[in-house]
Protein backbone atom coordinates (compact mmCIF):
# COMPACT_ATOMS: atom_id res chain seq x y z
CA UNK A 1 0.00 0.00 0.00
CA UNK A 2 1.51 3.08 -0.90
CA UNK A 3 0.85 6.41 1.16
CA UNK A 4 1.28 9.85 -0.20
CA UNK A 5 2.39 12.93 2.38
CA UNK A 6 5.04 14.54 0.25
CA UNK A 7 3.84 15.60 -3.10
CA UNK A 8 5.52 17.57 -6.16
CA UNK A 9 3.60 19.15 -8.12
CA UNK A 10 3.90 20.05 -11.54
CA UNK A 11 2.49 22.78 -13.40
CA UNK A 12 2.78 24.78 -17.40
CA UNK A 13 0.01 27.32 -16.62
CA UNK A 14 -2.79 29.47 -14.03
CA UNK A 15 -1.79 27.08 -11.35
CA UNK A 16 -5.52 26.96 -9.84
CA UNK A 17 -5.31 22.79 -8.70
CA UNK A 18 -1.52 23.42 -7.28
CA UNK A 19 -3.40 26.45 -5.01
CA UNK A 20 -6.50 24.18 -4.00
CA UNK A 21 -3.55 21.77 -2.60
CA UNK A 22 -1.48 24.14 -1.36
CA UNK A 23 -4.98 25.61 0.43
CA UNK A 24 -6.08 22.29 1.50
CA UNK A 25 -2.75 21.18 2.93
CA UNK A 26 -2.58 24.56 5.08
CA UNK A 27 -4.47 22.30 7.44
CA UNK A 28 -1.96 19.37 9.07
CA UNK A 29 -4.85 16.52 8.93
CA UNK A 30 -5.04 16.69 5.03
CA UNK A 31 -2.32 14.22 5.11
CA UNK A 32 -0.21 15.75 2.51
CA UNK A 33 1.86 18.39 1.75
CA UNK A 34 3.42 20.53 -1.48
CA UNK A 35 7.07 19.95 -1.09
CA UNK A 36 8.04 21.76 -4.43
CA UNK A 37 6.70 23.11 -7.70
CA UNK A 38 8.24 22.08 -10.95
CA UNK A 39 7.47 23.55 -14.25
CA UNK A 40 8.40 23.67 -18.02
CA UNK A 41 7.81 26.92 -19.02
CA UNK A 42 8.84 30.05 -16.61
CA UNK A 43 6.81 33.32 -15.71
CA UNK A 44 3.82 31.11 -15.23
CA UNK A 45 0.99 32.24 -12.23
CA UNK A 46 1.72 28.61 -10.91
CA UNK A 47 5.25 28.96 -9.97
CA UNK A 48 4.31 32.40 -8.89
CA UNK A 49 1.94 30.88 -6.45
CA UNK A 50 4.26 28.40 -5.32
CA UNK A 51 7.00 31.18 -4.38
CA UNK A 52 4.08 32.99 -2.70
CA UNK A 53 3.55 30.23 -0.27
CA UNK A 54 7.30 30.00 0.30
CA UNK A 55 7.42 26.48 -1.88
CA UNK A 56 10.48 25.86 -3.13
CA UNK A 57 10.26 25.76 -7.34
CA UNK A 58 12.43 24.66 -10.34
CA UNK A 59 11.83 24.77 -13.88
CA UNK A 60 13.29 22.31 -16.92
CA UNK A 61 12.53 23.07 -20.42
CA UNK A 62 12.54 20.41 -23.09
CA UNK A 63 14.12 22.93 -25.52
CA UNK A 64 17.15 23.27 -23.33
CA UNK A 65 18.21 19.69 -23.91
CA UNK A 66 19.39 18.10 -27.19
CA UNK A 67 17.04 15.08 -26.62
CA UNK A 68 14.12 14.15 -24.49
CA UNK A 69 15.68 12.03 -23.26
CA UNK A 70 17.76 14.06 -21.57
CA UNK A 71 14.69 16.32 -20.23
CA UNK A 72 13.26 13.16 -19.19
CA UNK A 73 16.18 12.03 -16.71
CA UNK A 74 16.99 16.24 -16.16
CA UNK A 75 13.50 16.62 -14.40
CA UNK A 76 13.58 13.00 -12.68
CA UNK A 77 16.78 14.23 -11.17
CA UNK A 78 14.99 17.49 -10.13
CA UNK A 79 11.76 15.51 -8.44
CA UNK A 80 14.05 13.06 -7.05
CA UNK A 81 15.73 15.86 -5.31
CA UNK A 82 12.37 16.28 -2.93
CA UNK A 83 11.66 12.63 -2.36
CA UNK A 84 8.25 12.68 -2.65
CA UNK A 85 5.31 9.87 -1.79
CA UNK A 86 3.05 11.46 -4.87
CA UNK A 87 4.42 13.56 -8.12
CA UNK A 88 0.70 15.22 -8.95
CA UNK A 89 0.92 16.74 -12.72
CA UNK A 90 -1.77 19.38 -12.61
CA UNK A 91 -1.78 20.89 -15.66
CA UNK A 92 1.66 20.10 -16.64
CA UNK A 93 1.46 20.29 -20.50
CA UNK A 94 4.18 17.69 -20.98
CA UNK A 95 4.38 13.55 -21.16
CA UNK A 96 6.84 12.36 -18.37
CA UNK A 97 9.25 9.74 -19.03
CA UNK A 98 10.23 6.49 -17.48
CA UNK A 99 12.57 7.91 -15.78
CA UNK A 100 10.00 9.50 -13.71
CA UNK A 101 7.52 7.25 -13.96
CA UNK A 102 9.18 4.57 -12.52
CA UNK A 103 10.36 5.99 -9.45
CA UNK A 104 7.74 7.73 -8.48
CA UNK A 105 3.37 7.43 -8.63
CA UNK A 106 2.54 9.93 -10.60
CA UNK A 107 -1.10 11.37 -10.07
CA UNK A 108 -2.86 13.37 -13.23
CA UNK A 109 -5.98 15.43 -13.95
CA UNK A 110 -7.42 15.93 -16.92
CA UNK A 111 -10.85 17.93 -17.95
CA UNK A 112 -13.41 14.98 -19.34
CA UNK A 113 -14.67 11.94 -18.71
CA UNK A 114 -11.81 8.97 -19.72
CA UNK A 115 -11.25 7.60 -21.67
CA UNK A 116 -13.12 9.88 -24.11
CA UNK A 117 -11.38 13.02 -24.82
CA UNK A 118 -8.02 12.44 -23.86
CA UNK A 119 -4.70 14.78 -25.09
CA UNK A 120 -4.70 18.42 -24.79
CA UNK A 121 -8.29 19.95 -26.26
CA UNK A 122 -9.94 17.75 -24.02
CA UNK A 123 -12.94 20.11 -23.22
CA UNK A 124 -12.77 21.64 -26.98
CA UNK A 125 -13.49 17.85 -28.46
CA UNK A 126 -15.90 16.86 -26.20
CA UNK A 127 -17.73 20.02 -27.25
CA UNK A 128 -17.21 19.47 -30.78
CA UNK A 129 -18.80 15.90 -30.20
CA UNK A 130 -21.94 16.94 -28.92
CA UNK A 131 -21.84 15.13 -25.94
CA UNK A 132 -24.78 16.31 -22.93
CA UNK A 133 -22.17 14.90 -19.84
CA UNK A 134 -18.57 15.48 -19.67
CA UNK A 135 -16.51 16.14 -16.90
CA UNK A 136 -12.66 15.48 -15.36
CA UNK A 137 -10.88 12.49 -14.13
CA UNK A 138 -7.67 11.70 -11.81
CA UNK A 139 -5.82 9.12 -12.81
CA UNK A 140 -2.24 7.25 -12.07
CA UNK A 141 -0.16 8.17 -14.99
CA UNK A 142 1.74 5.77 -17.41
CA UNK A 143 3.62 6.33 -20.64
CA UNK A 144 0.43 6.91 -22.77
CA UNK A 145 -1.96 10.22 -22.80
CA UNK A 146 -4.17 10.32 -20.16
CA UNK A 147 -4.40 6.13 -20.27
CA UNK A 148 -3.28 4.88 -16.80
CA UNK A 149 -5.45 3.81 -14.49
CA UNK A 150 -8.38 5.80 -13.19
CA UNK A 151 -8.44 6.79 -9.36
CA UNK A 152 -11.25 9.53 -9.49
CA UNK A 153 -13.81 10.99 -11.81
CA UNK A 154 -16.86 13.58 -11.57
CA UNK A 155 -19.52 14.89 -14.04
CA UNK A 156 -19.91 18.52 -15.14
CA UNK A 157 -23.14 18.44 -17.28
CA UNK A 158 -22.94 20.55 -20.88
CA UNK A 159 -24.64 23.63 -21.18
CA UNK A 160 -26.20 24.42 -24.69
CA UNK A 161 -24.86 27.70 -24.70
CA UNK A 162 -20.73 26.56 -23.65
CA UNK A 163 -18.21 27.37 -25.17
CA UNK A 164 -14.70 26.09 -24.41
CA UNK A 165 -13.38 28.41 -22.14
CA UNK A 166 -16.91 28.29 -20.23
CA UNK A 167 -17.07 24.74 -19.56
CA UNK A 168 -13.75 24.59 -18.73
CA UNK A 169 -13.66 26.78 -16.13
CA UNK A 170 -16.86 25.27 -14.66
CA UNK A 171 -15.30 21.71 -15.17
CA UNK A 172 -12.34 23.42 -13.19
CA UNK A 173 -14.39 23.96 -10.08
CA UNK A 174 -15.48 20.34 -9.94
CA UNK A 175 -11.58 19.32 -10.83
CA UNK A 176 -9.92 20.99 -8.22
CA UNK A 177 -12.39 19.86 -5.51
CA UNK A 178 -12.25 16.28 -6.83
CA UNK A 179 -8.14 16.51 -6.92
CA UNK A 180 -7.83 17.78 -3.26
CA UNK A 181 -10.15 14.91 -2.20
CA UNK A 182 -8.22 12.56 -3.85
CA UNK A 183 -4.80 12.95 -3.00
CA UNK A 184 -6.08 13.57 0.66
CA UNK A 185 -7.71 10.15 0.74
CA UNK A 186 -4.58 9.04 -1.46
CA UNK A 187 -2.10 10.24 1.76
CA UNK A 188 -3.79 9.31 4.53
CA UNK A 189 -5.48 5.94 3.60
CA UNK A 190 -3.18 4.93 0.97
CA UNK A 191 -4.13 3.38 -2.40
CA UNK A 192 -3.16 -0.30 -4.20
CA UNK A 193 -3.19 -0.85 -7.65
CA UNK A 194 -4.39 -4.40 -9.13
CA UNK A 195 -4.27 -3.84 -13.05
CA UNK A 196 -6.04 -1.33 -14.40
CA UNK A 197 -8.07 -1.23 -10.97
CA UNK A 198 -7.36 1.65 -8.16
CA UNK A 199 -8.54 1.38 -4.63
CA UNK A 200 -7.89 3.86 -1.89
CA UNK A 201 -7.80 2.49 1.70
CA UNK A 202 -7.14 -1.10 2.81
CA UNK A 203 -9.81 -2.96 1.61
CA UNK A 204 -8.23 -6.42 2.23
CA UNK A 205 -9.44 -7.21 5.83
CA UNK A 206 -12.98 -8.16 4.53
CA UNK A 207 -16.52 -6.01 5.43
CA UNK A 208 -17.98 -6.26 8.77
CA UNK A 209 -21.53 -5.16 9.35
C1 LIG B 1 -6.85 21.73 -15.85
O1 LIG B 1 -8.16 21.69 -16.33
C2 LIG B 1 -6.09 20.51 -16.25
O2 LIG B 1 -6.81 19.33 -16.19
C3 LIG B 1 -5.78 20.87 -17.70
O3 LIG B 1 -5.38 22.22 -17.62
C4 LIG B 1 -6.04 22.83 -16.52
C5 LIG B 1 -4.99 23.40 -15.62
O4 LIG B 1 -5.52 24.40 -14.81
N1 LIG B 1 -4.83 19.99 -18.29
P1 LIG B 1 -4.64 25.11 -13.68
O5 LIG B 1 -3.28 25.45 -14.26
O6 LIG B 1 -4.56 24.17 -12.52
O7 LIG B 1 -5.42 26.35 -13.33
Amino acid sequence: MSKAGRLVVLVSGSGTNLQALLDASADPSYGARVVAVGADREGIEGLARATRANIPTFVEKVGDYPTRAEWDAAIAARIAAYEPDLVVSAGFMKILGTPTLDAFPVLNTHPALLPSFPGAHGVRDALAHGVKVTGCTVMLADEGVDTGPIVAQAAVPVQPDDDEAVLHERIKVVERRLLVETVGRMAREGWTVSGRTVRIGNHTGGETT
